[in-house]
This record gives structure tokens, C-alpha cells and sequence, in this order.
């Protein structure tokens, strides 16, 4: 087990891969990781798929354009995010505490009262007009939170579906695995290869392995500690 600053510092994104697969248990334990990262309300929005059969491998490599990370990976993950999950996985998060007891009073209105009015946005999004001007009336008088559009519930998913993503990354690096994140693909072929449904959406691909050793092609460049780090 590598410790956690060096997992962070040795992670980069990974061109050329190894051909060595990637250990079952390996795997299961970084996914296992992942699928703790923070989401939204506890929503989990997110699915991994793991593409192990050459025709989805193959599939992959190509929805990803061929990209050098993609064609060399032992193994290709699709991160997928769905955003009009929310009502499903809210209930399911509710039974699992109520059935421990946990299911306190302010957890139950949070769940079943504030959710429901955040992320609702009607068919056609048609609260989506509503909502936005709503929140913003409504917090001239007291801060208020903001009542999502179909667009605002979508940032969320893909917001935390990413932090899936670092998590498992993260993980990989830890068990001398490496990766690359991937969000240079072909949108409409990814959805057709996955047979995503509904709301879903790529959120990114990931190539997963060990890297070669030119498997890094620059050093890193970080911008200015100033322009990212901020006091006020
Ligand atoms: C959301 C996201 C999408 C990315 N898409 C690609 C990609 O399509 N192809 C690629 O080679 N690298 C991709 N990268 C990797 C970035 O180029 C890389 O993280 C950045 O240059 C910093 O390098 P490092 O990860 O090695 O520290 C992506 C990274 C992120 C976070």
C-alpha cells in the first residue's frame, strides 16, 4: 500500500500502457474505493463499466477516436452518469436506512420533502423556468438553496461522477496501477455502444493498466500557486 501523497504525486495521466492485465481483486478493491467518493445527497449517480469482451473493447477503442491511451490499455472503463437517477437511488438510500434505524426525522423530510423540490424540473423542464427565479427572489430574504434546472441536476451528476473517477484513479495509483482519464470521444457512438438509456451520459472513459515506460509524455505543468489557491 503506497501511502496517499505519493499515490497523489506519482498519478499522471498514463499514454502507453503495459500489456499485463489488471488483477480481479485488484480491480474489485479501487472500485470498492470509488464507489465510497462523496456524491450529492448520497445520490451515487455514477456506474462503472468495465469493457471486457473484445467487441466492446474494441468498440471503445474506437468511440474513444483511437486515442493512444485507449488502444494500448489492458482495460477500458466507461464512467457513466445519470442524471435522472435521483428519485431511484433516493429511495433506495432511504430503505437502506430506514431498515438499519437510522432513518432519523430531519434525514426523512430531507429526503422525501427538500430533494423532491431541488431536483424536480417537470417535463419539458418546465419548472426550469419557475425554479431559477424562485431562488433567486426567495434569497434576497434568506439563503436559500438552489432549486436545480434539468441543466443544474446534470452539472451535479457529472460533478460528483467525477469524483468517482479521482477516487479511482487514486486507488489504482495506490496498487502501482495507472491510468488515463478520457473525455475525448464521439458522444452519440459511446451512447449506442452502451445502450445508455434515459438521462445517461458518458462522463468519461478511462483507460486502466500499468504504464510503459514512455507512458508519460511531458513533465508536469502546474500553474501558479496563486492563480489556484486563494485566501480571503
Ligand atoms: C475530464 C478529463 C478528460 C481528459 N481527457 C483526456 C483525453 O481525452 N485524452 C488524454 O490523453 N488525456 C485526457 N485527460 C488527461 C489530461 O490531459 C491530464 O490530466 C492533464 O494534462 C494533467 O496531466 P496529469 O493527469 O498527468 O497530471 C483528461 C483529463 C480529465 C480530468
Amino acid at each position: 500500500m503506497t501511502d496517499f501523497f505519493d499515490a497523489v504525486d506519482s498519478r499522471r495521466s498514463i499514454r502507453a500502457f503495459l500489456p499485463d492485465p489488471v488483477p480481479a481483486e485488484v480491480l474489485d478493491r479501487c472500485l470498492d474505493a470509488a464507489l465510497k467518493a462523496p456524491s450529492t445527497s448520497n445520490l451515487q449517480p455514477w456506474r462503472f463499466v468495465l469493457l471486457q469482451s473484445p467487441e466492446a473493447r474494441a468498440g471503445a477503442v474506437k468511440v474513444c477516436l483511437g486515442q493512444a491511451p485507449a488502444a494500448s490499455a489492458p482495460l477500458l472503463v466507461a464512467l457513466v452518469c445519470a442524471p435522472d437517477s435521483w428519485r431511484r437511488n433516493r429511495d433506495e438510500v432511504v430503505r437502506i436506512l430506514a431498515a438499519r434505524g437510522d432513518l432519523r426525522k430531519g434525514l426523512d423530510t430531507y429526503y422525501n420533502r427538500l430533494i423532491p423540490l431541488v431536483y424536480l424540473h417537470g417535463p419539458l423542464n418546465l419548472l426550469g423556468w419557475w425554479k431559477p427565479a424562485a431562488t433567486w427572489l426567495t434569497s434576497f430574504f434568506r439563503p436559500f438553496p438552489t432549486l436545480l434546472t434539468r441543466t443544474g441536476v446534470r452539472v451535479g451528476a457529472q460533478k460528483t461522477t467525477a469524483l468517482a473517477a479521482a477516487t479511482f484513479m487514486l486507488a489504482l495509483r495506490a496498487e502501482g496501477f495507472d491510468s488515463c482519464p478520457m473525455e475525448g470521444f464521439d458522444n452519440r457512438r459511446a451512447a449506442k455502444l452502451l445502450g445508455l438509456k434515459g438521462e445517461e451520459e458518458v462522463c468519461m472513459f478511462l483507460a486502466v493498466g500499468k504504464r510503459a515506460p514512455d507512458g508519460i509524455r511531458f513533465e508536469r505543468a502546474l500553474l501558479p500557486r496563486d492563480w489556484t489557491v486563494q485566501t480571503i
